[in-house]
């Protein structure tokens, strides 16, 4: 299947994010590479997905999981090799799937050589690529990301006795982008993978790259200019190539992000997610509405790109308060799941397996505005393991059957670079790829159904979204439209079964065709439509005149 070459492809998108460590290891050495994932990507082909993104890869001393880099140009050698890394990119596009990587420009690795050379003297000619300071009072107004580990996002470095900004870990110094060569060095590293053809980036922590004294040192028009800069050369260079931004932020600093079209293509709608899970506790529809009406509007080129779960806590940075103690008390009652400021669990257990939510989640996922992003696992609602320090919990083996190692590996289990789940209900002899292949209603059958669905028509990926305000406010529904064509979508949010009516007037004389069975209901009338759902249920209906 050749790619797509619509230069809006990551409009179509339906993106599976994964990392290749947790995925299938080929030299039984207890650790995920390229060979055993190039091995999987018939299973993510037969799944519907039409992207990949990879976690980071690099050369790391694995401190952060790679988020931690060591050497921007190479791949970790636990992984396999660059040439592993190009046979699985060639495999993945001759199959239409495209790759997306991640490009951590904000800071490196302490034990990257820049870090060394910059640490090893003031006058090293690297010394001005890191942030350093003789006092660690600078910019006092910025906030601190992992609060559980670090306590200033300044740190003393006994070699050259000065200190060093991070955002992140202390073992991760931001790097310096107030100074060109830094710029000119992080487009060398997009362009040695962009030559070998990966699809597109999506940036880590892109609101910090550059810090000013009184402010706190996010979002700032600086900031934008490098990646516009970045925007710029990949455009002339890459034409059709795709960034996409990790900013967790509100949405109205998220809309300079994209910029005239200059910026980013895509963005992840972080305060979105927690309102979905806020949403569903509460049976109202209000939270999901009222972020949606805040969220300003983007221009034509740009996307939404949305996701429910992935490889960090589900972070509850963008709410208040209020809302904040509210998510804690429903969906992490115990300390142990909770971590900085959000919750370290999968979405399966988070919905209480309960898989009537389960798919509401997904349908809503898949249905509003923007680009779906399934974390991998969450096809076949795997568990997590909050014994598993930070977040190493949601972050472990695939689960392919109910053999030794779950199929991942051929190592002795204790080499498996972390424990496979092995509770009575999550753990992989119980959920696995191969039982739910097999079982006609599993979850990965549905997943494969519902994508098939959603691909099935545009309007998901391109069209606009409108409110429909029933007076039961614990029934959620838009109509999406593009060109003369429309869906109109319903998601009953509540626990107990529900009785909705839906002004329907400017749809007068369609009829509606449920997507799923392709079903013919009622043609609208004069009366309001009239719906009854059950629990959680959801409706995606084709609006046809005929
Ligand atoms: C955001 C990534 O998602 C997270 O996993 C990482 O720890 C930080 N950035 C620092 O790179
Ligand atoms: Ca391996």
């Amino acid at each position: 299947m050749p790619l797509d070459r619509d230069t809006l492809w990551y409009k179509d998108a339906v993106i599976y994010q994964v990392h290749v460590r947790t995925f299938h290891d080929s030299n039984g050495d207890g650790i995920g590479d390229f060979r055993g994932l190039q091995s999987k990507l018939d299973y993510l082909q037969q799944l519907g997905i039409t992207a990949i993104w990879l976690m980071p890869f690099f050369p790391s001393p694995l401190r952060d999981d790679g988020y931690d880099i060591a050497d921007y140009h190479s791949v970790h050698s636990s992984y396999g090799s660059l040439e592993d890394f190009e046979n699985f990119l060639g495999a993945a596009h001759d199959r239409g799937i495209r790759v997306i990587i991640e490009l951590v420009a904000n800071h490196t690795s302490d034990q990257h050589p820049w870090f060394q050379e910059s640490r090893s003297s003031t006058d090293n000619p690297r010394r001005d690529w890191y942030v350093w300071s003789d006092t660690d009072t600078l910019y006092k107004e910025t906030r601190i990301i992992f609060l559980d580990t670090e306590k200033s996002n300044w740190a003393w470095d006994p070699v050259s006795k000065a200190f060093y900004w991070h955002r992140f870990f202390s073992h991760q110094p931001d790097l310096n982008y107030d100074n060109p060569a830094v710029r000119e060095q992080m487009w060398q590293v997009m362009n040695f993978w962009l030559q070998m053809g990966v699809d597109g980036f999506r940036l880590d922590a892109v609101p910090y790259l550059v810090e000013r004294e009184g402010t706190n040192c996010e979002n700032l028009p600086e900031t934008h200019q490098v990646l516009k800069d970045l925007r710029r050369r990949l455009d002339e260079n890459f034409p059709g190539r795709m960034l996409l931004a990790e900013a967790n932020q509100w949405p109205a600093d998220l809309r300079p992000y994209f910029g005239n079209e200059d910026e980013f293509h895509m963005a992840f709608h972080f305060p979105l997610m927690p309102r979905m899970f806020m949403g569903l506790k509460l049976e109202d529809r209000k939270p999901i509405t009222e972020i949606l009406q805040q969220t300003p509007e983007i221009p034509p080129s740009c996307q939404w790109s949305l996701f429910l779960r992935n490889h960090d806590e589900l972070t509850l940075e963008m709410v208040t308060d209020m809302e904040r103690d509210y998510m804690y008390d429903s969906y992490a009652a115990s300390k142990t799941m909770r971590l900085n400021l959000g919750i370290r669990r999968r979405l399966a257990p988070l919905l209480s397996n309960d898989r009537r939510r389960i798919e509401l989640m997904n349908g809503m996922l898949m249905s509003l505005p923007g680009t779906p992003i399934i974390y991998y696992g969450d096809e076949i609602g795997m568990g997590d393991n909050i014994n598993l320090g930070d977040r190493n919990g949601v972050r472990t083996p695939m689960q392919w059957n109910g053999e030794t190692n779950a199929g991942f590996s051929t190592a002795p289990s204790e080499r498996l670079y972390a424990p496979l789940i092995q509770d009575p209900v999550y753990g992989f002899p119980a959920v696995n790829v191969l039982r739910q292949k097999t079982a006609e209603h599993s979850l990965f059958n549905w997943m494969q159904r519902i994508i098939a669905v959603r691909k099935s028509s545009a309007i998901f990926g391109r069209g606009s979204i409108e409110f429909l305000y029933p007076a039961n406010h614990r029934i959620l529904a838009y109509v999406r439209k593009l060109g003369n064509d429309a869906i109109l979508i319903v998601n009953n949010l509540s626990s107990t079964a529900q009785a909705v009516e839906l002004d329907l007037k400017r749809y007068k004389g369609n009829i509606l065709i449920e997507m799923f069975g392709k079903n013919m209901f009622p043609r609208v009338g004069d009366l309001p439509y009239l719906l009854t759902m059950g629990p959680y249920q959801f409706f995606w209906f084709r609006l046809r005149r005929v």
